[in-house]
């Protein structure tokens, strides 16, 4: 029997809210190594009070309903293990001396810059995908990006990233509501495998192939999820997915589909519903569009402009539930928190495909 700890919710969430100012801390510490990189002091609308008021306020909204699916039980406490404190700090001077040359990529609009390790790798990559994304530093082709990635992730977010991440779990949980016995998941994109840990920990019996186009990032995936069995790891993408027809009972990414041009995003859904069984879902996790958060507007439009983000504002122009509705998904559910929303849509039953809508 699962034993219940009284104020549970409560108690986890004063955890998070630490947590999170942790993370607020080491990103309002960054604007100095801008400042000493580039001499420059940006002005940023997320800094206007009535704006940090509110992402405040959705923020703690988010981090609240987070603590309350954990006391729900729909994912466990142990979601919110935190790494190992040392390897935490250690790594804390690796990400300002990387803050300090993506300051500099920044002002100088370098979008292109790769050497050594990351060059090889460029060569069989889509054109799309050439490029330091957030002006990363070679963008997501070295073991040192993937080392600094999700670190570097909730400093942006001030540690709201892994909630974030989360917001996709109770919407799977309503229709696999078990521990997922007998079903086969892929994650596309799945960088270093921060939301397949929380899924693998919600859904402990269902089997998870991993997929990236980055092999660094998968290394580190695989590396980061090395205690979890029924697992596999693949090197490929989303557009192109190597697998065969219904294969899965779930296909889902996190942060991927705003870094797609239009046309990679509209296959992408198309070859989710391919490798779909019939009644399958589709879900994803990325950032809100503009018909989801009015008021955030200034947010989507600076976000493109601090982090190279070319695909950014198309994505935020064309909702996500309307391409995967084109493509014959129904049942279409979503949640929203803080910057972003969770969509999942569900493959007809056998016999019952549509083929896509034409415009
Ligand atoms: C912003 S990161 C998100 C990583 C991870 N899902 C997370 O939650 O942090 C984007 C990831 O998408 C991967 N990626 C980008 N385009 C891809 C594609 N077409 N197919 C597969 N992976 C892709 C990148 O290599 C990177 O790991």
């Amino acid at each position: 029997m699962k034993l219940k700890i009284p104020y549970q919710d409560k108690i986890t969430l004063g955890y998070s809210l630490a947590r999170s100012a942790h993370f607020a801390v080491q990103q309002f510490s960054l604007p100095i190594f801008e400042f000493l990189s580039t001499g420059k002091r940006p002005k940023r609308p997320s800094l206007e009070p009535q704006n940090l008021k509110k992402v405040y306020t959705e923020l703690y909204s988010l981090l609240k309903k987070d603590s309350e699916n954990i006391a729900r039980g729909l994912y466990p406490l142990e979601v919110l293990k935190p790494e190992n404190a040392s390897e935490h700090l250690r790594r804390y001077p690796r990400i300002i001396m990387d803050g300090y040359k993506i300051s500099k990529r920044r002002d100088a609009k370098n979008q292109k810059d790769f050497q050594g390790e990351a060059e090889d790798f460029l060569k069989d990559l889509p054109d799309y995908y050439q490029r330091n994304f957030h002006f990363q530093t070679d963008g997501y082709l070295t073991k040192e990006s993937a080392d600094l990635y999700e670190h570097q992730v909730e400093i942006l977010f001030s540690g709201s990233a892994d909630a974030m991440r989360r917001l996709i779990i109770p919407l799977v949980k309503d229709v696999y509501p078990g521990d997922g016995e007998g079903l086969h998941f892929l994650e596309v994109a799945a960088g270093t495998g921060r939301l397949t840990r929380f899924m693998k920990l919600a859904f402990p019996k269902a089997k998870i192939t991993v997929l990236d186009l980055s092999y660094p990032y998968l290394k580190k995936a695989q590396e980061n999820l090395h205690e979890f069995t029924r697992m596999d790891f693949v090197q490929g993408a989303g557009e192109d997915l190597p697998f065969q027809d219904e294969k899965f009972d779930l296909v889902y990414s996190c942060f991927l589909f705003h870094e797609l041009p239009i046309e990679v995003r509209r296959q992408s859904v198309a070859e989710a519903y391919r490798v779909l069984k019939p009644g399958g879902l589709m879900g994803l996790v990325d950032s809100v569009q503009k018909d989801d958060a009015k008021d955030l507007e200034w947010a989507l439009e600076q976000f493109p402009v601090d982090f190279h983000e070319p695909f950014y504002k198309n994505y935020t122009l064309n909702p996500m539930e309307g391409l995967m509705t084109y493509r014959g998904f129904g049942n279409i559910n979503k949640n929203l928190g803080f910057f972003s929303k969770a969509v999942v849509g569900q493959k007809p039953a056998q016999g019952e495909e549509k083929e896509p809508i034409s415009s």
